[in-house]
């Protein structure tokens, strides 16, 4: 366990942390779900969200973390003797396995884009043809997602510190960097006004039941919790880490960057007249191509610029997600096998290969290939933002909450007295009481009206 590798520094572990929290999901997801689903009013339910639910489980997965500086499932293992614990351990692993399959594959289509970007050749004149023949190939986006995990392996056998921080430094300072100078373009485009009212005119009436629960997933997911993928993270954090106000930065530059992607993309949708805004993989690979192409028409250099730091920002921010769910599965297998850190992450490699081909077929020879109408890569993104990651969310807290002594989760909070921690009896209060709660009320809810 002595060779496990650390962080070296408080900056690592924030920019790692926030590097697993900001990835596609606050870039092509978040900004869609405000626009369609109440603009402001969507924005103060998540921010709800985050600081209730998602902040306390994040704070409870560093608890976990580096008290038992261990994998997910061992960490369960060393702190409750009781077996049934690392039930949840083992789901986290599964869910490293299957959200890493299927994000491969869209971090895979950015991939492609990206080196179209560079390379000049995005088509603007009939996009949606373009991406549905790519997608629906079969071995061209396999290739690409190949690549990406490649990409992916690359970090991630290097270690904690000459990899995942070493890289996380470089990426996600680059990534901060690009989103300023995009929110700039954008911000100038004529299309900023109507784009920035579509993305902030707050309509409660749009906040439904089922927008609720697709708040609280998106909080999940874009936050990386509920799946012990920052509690791998923490098992190599120092000490003297404020546990609480690391989470606290996290939460704010993933939330702060969900928002200003909002702010990138809709004053360049609205600029073009007679597009949608559309949502997801629409929104990024086929409607933003043809807005690139026709917002810049008569700057051929800007739109250059601007579509290629475009998808380089997608690119870096599904790699520091990736690594980190990577990184679940490599310390698992590798703890628990007693293997040697380079053969579990070749391993771990191998089986998302294998697994997202799965998901990447089921957009080409694949796509009839369905159960209860959805296909591989349907089903993989489901059973983790749906159901993982809000059935693990409440156990990790309830976890922390009372099965965990309450000095032990105390001294970690507190660094063992030495750190005064404002609100610390509220924050306790969040993990014992309003996580489980709040989380079980949302999603049995919904999963009462999935049975009806
Ligand atoms: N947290 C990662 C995202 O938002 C998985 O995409």
């Amino acid at each position: 366990m002595n060779n496990r590798g650390r962080f070296d520094s408080k900056l690592g572990v924030v920019l790692a942390s926030a590097g697993s929290a900001v990835g596609l999901g606050n870039i092509w997801r978040f900004p869609t779900e405000v626009g369609q689903n109440g603009g402001a009013a969507f924005i103060l339910v998540y921010i709800a969200f985050v600081l209730f639910l998602a902040l306390p489980v994040m704070v409870s997965e560093f608890v976990i973390g580096r008290s038992s500086g261990a994998n997910i499932v061992h960490a369960f293992r060393k702190l409750a003797p009781t077996k049934w614990w690392m039930i949840v351990g083992f789901m986290g692993v599964l869910a490293g396995f299957l959200v890493l399959s299927f994000y491969s594959v869209v971090a895979g289509w950015t991939l492609k884009y990206t080196i179209d970007a560079i390379a000049h050749r995005i088509s603007g004149t009939d996009p949606a043809q373009t991406f549905n023949n790519f997608v629906s190939d079969t071995w061209s986006p396999i290739f690409y997602m190949t690549l990406f995990l490649l990409l992916t392996h690359f970090v991630v056998i290097r270690g904690i510190k000459g990899g995942i921080e070493r890289y996380s430094k470089l990426m996600m300072p680059l990534l901060l960097l690009i989103i300023v100078i995009l929110v700039g373009c954008s911000l100038g485009m004529p299309g900023s006004v109507e784009g920035l009212r579509f993305l902030l005119k707050p309509d409660f009436s749009k906040v439904t039941p089922h927008v609720v629960l697709s708040a609280m997933a998106q909080a999940f997911f874009s936050l990386s919790v509920g799946i012990g993928c920052l509690a791998t993270y923490a098992s190599y954090f120092n000490k003297d880490m404020n546990l609480s106000g690391s989470a606290v930065n996290v939460c704010a530059i993933d939330t702060i960057v969900a928002i200003i992607s909002g702010f990138i993309i809709f004053p360049a949708v609205f600029s073009v007249e007679g597009v949608q805004a559309d949502a997801g993989a629409g929104l990024v690979f086929i409607t933003l191509p043809h807005v690139f192409s026709s917002a810049f028409s008569q700057m051929p250099l800007v739109g250059y610029v601007f579509s290629t730091l475009f998808y380089l920002l997608l690119l870096l921010a599904a790699l520091t997600s990736s690594i980190s769910m990577h990184e679940i599965c490599t310390a698992f297998v590798s703890e628990h096998y007693n293997f040697k850190r380079k053969y579990a992450a070749t391993l771990v490699t191998l089986v998302y290969l294998f697994l997202g081909a799965a998901c990447s077929l089921s957009f080409g020879p694949w796509k009839d290939c369905k159960l209860a109408g959805m296909t591989v890569f349907d089903w993989f993104d489901f059973a983790t933002a749906m159901f993982i990651m809000p059935v693990g969310g409440i156990f990790i807290s309830l976890f922390v909450g009372w099965r965990l002594e309450r000095e032990l989760l105390t001294n970690e909070l507190t660094n063992n007295g030495m750190l005064k921690v404002k609100g610390l009896n509220v924050l306790i209060f969040l993990i014992k009481w309003v996580a489980p709660i709040g989380v079980g009320m949302v999603f049995l809810n919904e999963l009462a009206k999935l049975f009806n």
